[in-house]
């Protein structure tokens, strides 16, 4: 076999066999096949696409390429949850307690933030002491004494999908469906769950800008853990502007706090009972939503929830002080109001643009080596359909030592990211598909 010979067929638009994808991705792996080779070849599969056949080998080879978990230790089906990747996006920190207090065991590897994007791991690490880091049988021995652990992506996961998406990422070729979506269900396939839950965002402040694309993305994940025996279901919701209040890591844990104790941000709330009721189904702790919701919602209720929190906090060296008294969590010195210069109804809310400011003020990466200040980020005070007066306050940055060019730029895109309109604006719903191995319903 010959890397020229298959890039060749994929650019003319032939299907590769199991064996063709199986020799690419090894022999890439081994350093075998070199970068350029593979680069061509993924610009092929940009436009020619991928079917759903090979696509499910792609993500097997790229799972296949590192450590992959057993959790099978861990009694109970261990579901998953993923999101694309949202602006204030918490929903890990109010699930995992939430869904372990309902009896359905997380066992949840998670990452860092990166750009615009947040990630649970950083947020996590906004409570003292937390630990990210711990070995295989404590992990499990954690997950079975109290049901829940999240830890950070340990040992050696799917490095083919490292090293190619690293490719992608410099050959313009990250935004192709059958290439995210293997990506993606390698890393949940080599982590070891038996369903998976995808929150696939949609809008301004997500990879997939339209509902047709975001849609066709949670399709083809779908289709690949179904084909690999994973049951799979995909909730599409909104970022066309953050959830919840909160953007930076210990502000976000506040909020997540807030909504274990049902206290919390009604959006946050919502999309976190939707994801969490999906999870309950598949774990079969619940014959249908209505009565996973109705679980959930009496764990927040009777202080169950929250319990769990602090019995995972605890179990991973953090402060439960902390979770007990939020004002304990770190705060930024400095407290910066952004106000509106004129008066009507907030009409958007550019996500990305609020996470690459939270960035700016040291919230998250810029590169992989930068160094984070957990206490920092905004705050939103209007979300998408409020009234607002000219002078008043849309948001506030929590502000430490950014240099003051970059809390001006800080300042300046959250300003830009506020869309004001004249006449009233009916909020977007929070969520708007639902993708089964049966199909698609819109809501
Ligand atoms: N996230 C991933 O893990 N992979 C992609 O290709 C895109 C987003």
């Amino acid at each position: 076999m010959r890397a020229v010979d298959i890039i060749q067929k994929k650019r003319d638009g032939g299907e590769l066999s199991s064996e063709e994808i199986a020799y690419l991705i090894q022999g890439y792996s081994r350093g075998d096949i070199p970068d350029y080779q593979i680069s061509a070849w993924a610009m092929a599969v940009y436009f020619q696409g991928m079917n759903a056949r090979e696509t499910g080998d792609l993500t097997l080879e790229m799972a296949k390429s590192g450590d992959q978990v057993d959790l099978s230790p861990i009694a109970g089906i261990k579901v998953d949850k993923h999101s694309t990747g949202g602006v204030g996006d918490k929903t890990t920190v109010v699930l995992a307690p939430l869904v372990a207090a309902a009896g359905v065991p997380v066992a949840k590897m998670s990452g860092r933030g990166l750009g615009h994007t947040g990630g649970t791991i950083d947020k996590l690490e906004s409570i003292s002491g937390f630990s990210v880091e711990m070995d295989r049988e404590r992990f499990f021995a954690q997950v079975g004494e109290i049901g829940a652990a999240v830890i950070g992506q340990s040992g050696n996961i799917t490095p083919a999908d490292k090293k190619l998406y690293a490719l992608r990422d410099v050959t313009a070729t990250v935004e192709s469906i059958p290439l995210i979506a293997s990506s993606v269900m390698s890393k949940k396939i080599a982590a070891g769950a038996d369903a998976i839950v995808l929150d696939v965002k949609t809008g301004s402040g997500a990879f997939m800008k339209t509902l047709d694309d975001s849609i066709a993305l949670a399709q083809a994940m779908v289709d690949i853990g179904t084909h690999l025996g994973r049951n799979t279901v995909a909730v599409i919701s909104d970022m066309d502007q953050p959830l919840g209040f909160g953007i930076g890591n210990a502000l976000e844990i506040k909020e997540g706090i807030e909504t274990l104790k049902g206290q919390g941000p009604k959006d946050l709330e919502e999309v976190s009972l939707i994801l969490g009721s999906h999870m309950l189904v598949l774990g079969g702790k619940a014959r249908d939503e209505a009565e996973a919701r109705a679980i959930l919602k009496s764990h927040i209720a009777d202080g169950t929830a929250l319990e769990k929190f602090k019995q995972m906090v605890d179990a991973q060296s953090g402060d439960v002080t902390q979770i007990e008294s939020p004002d304990k969590l770190p705060a930024a010195k400095r407290l910066i109001e952004v106000k509106a210069a004129a008066a009507g109804y907030v009409d958007g809310i550019q996500a990305e643009e609020i996470g690459i400011a939270a960035m700016l003020l040291g919230a998250g990466r810029e590169t992989k080596e930068s160094v984070i200040d957990l206490a920092v980020g905004i705050y939103l005070t209007k979300k998408v359909g409020d009234a607002v007066a000219a002078g008043e306050t849309l948001a506030v940055l929590h502000v430490n030592d950014a240099a003051e060019d970059k809390v001006a730029e800080a300042e300046s895109k959250v300003i830009e990211a506020y869309r004001i309109s004249s006449s009233p604006v009916v909020p977007p719903p929070l969520v708007y598909a639902l993708v089964t191995k049966d199909g698609v319903t819109r809501y």
